[in-house]
């Protein structure tokens, strides 16, 4: 009976003595990349045990990984969720093995009891932050969008596209006229805005939104390729705010990003010590904050300044 006792109730584990399974999605961008580096150092200088699995973007190697994590008895796992759907019987056995599980940087569809918390941003907002700010760059002045998609079916694909739309809804100056998924790569950002280029001519289009940087990032090599000038012929926004997009920023051939902190471990190891110290249960959702750059910004500065981060 103490031994079901002290495997049922979270308690009295200190930071120092806690083993936690880590599913990483992958690193399909400089973000991601960031992600993961700041990850290792939050859990070293706690002294937490950290287990790494690279899913290489697959959602069957995480639910593998997870298992595999149940097996060892982790005391806690963290999840980066590839895409939204399709967890509910992993996060159960996780549930029925007493582990908590923390979601890092995107949201799941399954029931809330089957995780601790979330530690993410707010997608939808972001979205709403890039189509505004580009309603109010082109001022009534019509403008024909392309819009490069994160992974299909991933919480950030479907709620940066939902954002953006309402960003821009009522503008009817602005059309997205080509939309498709760049998977969150610059290679991808960079092939999907080539055929973007092609299909529509290049001088037809007038902004580009991307749902994170990297593929921005790829897209800009691609308008540059078709001797156009991005920032400038194509306005370009996008999230994430890594240093090679402050730094287009700064050579004037991007014109916005939205900051999405690679700091997701630092509020989520907080709450799971609490939880596994004391039982403390955390808010379901840890909101991190989203900031905007534009060219008003010293993006030289804040260049200089992350690329000293780990990105
Ligand atoms: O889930 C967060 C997104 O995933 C980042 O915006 C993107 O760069 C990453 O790959």
């Amino acid at each position: 009976l103490l031994a079901s006792v002290l495997v049922l109730s979270p308690g009295a584990l200190l930071a120092a003595d806690m083993t936690i399974g880590f599913s990483q999605i992958g690193s399909e961008s400089g973000w991601r990349a960031a992600e993961t580096t700041v990850t290792r150092q939050e859990a070293e200088s706690r002294g937490i045990e950290l287990k790494f699995a690279d899913a290489q973007q697959k959602q069957e190697n995480q639910i593998k990984a997870i298992r595999g994590f149940i097996a060892q008895g982790v005391d806690a796992i963290l999840l980066a969720p590839v895409v939204a759907t399709g967890w509910d019987e992993v996060l159960e056995e996780a549930k029925d093995a007493e582990i908590p599980v923390v979601l890092l940087d995107r949201t799941v569809d399954a029931p809330e009891d089957l995780y601790l918390t979330a530690v993410t941003s707010d997608l939808v907002h972001e979205g709403r932050v890039a189509g505004e700010w580009l309603a109010e760059e082109m001022a009534g002045e019509d403008c024909r969008i392309v819009e490069l998609q994160g992974t299909t079916g991933s919480s950030p694909a479907i709620d940066r596209k939902k954002g953006f739309e309402e960003g821009i809804a009522g503008q009817d100056n602005l059309e997205i006229v080509r939309s498709q998924t760049g998977d969150f790569t610059r290679a991808q950002g960079k092939v999907v805005m080539e055929s973007f280029l092609k299909a529509e001519g290049g001088d037809t289009i007038c902004a580009l939104y991307a749902h994170n940087d990297d593929m921005a990032v790829g897209a800009i090599q691609a308008i540059k390729e078709a001797g156009l000038k991005p920032g400038e012929d194509i306005k370009i926004v996008a999230i994430d705010a890594v240093p090679d997009a402050h730094l287009a920023i700064a050579n004037g051939e991007m014109n916005a990003t939205i900051e999405l902190t690679p700091n997701m471990a630092g509020p989520a190891l907080d709450a799971l010590e609490a939880y596994l110290a004391n039982g403390t249960e955390p808010a379901k959702w840890i909101q991190t904050e989203s900031k905007l750059y534009t060219a008003a910004d010293d993006n030289q500065a804040v260049y200089e300044e992350k690329k000293n981060l780990g990105y």
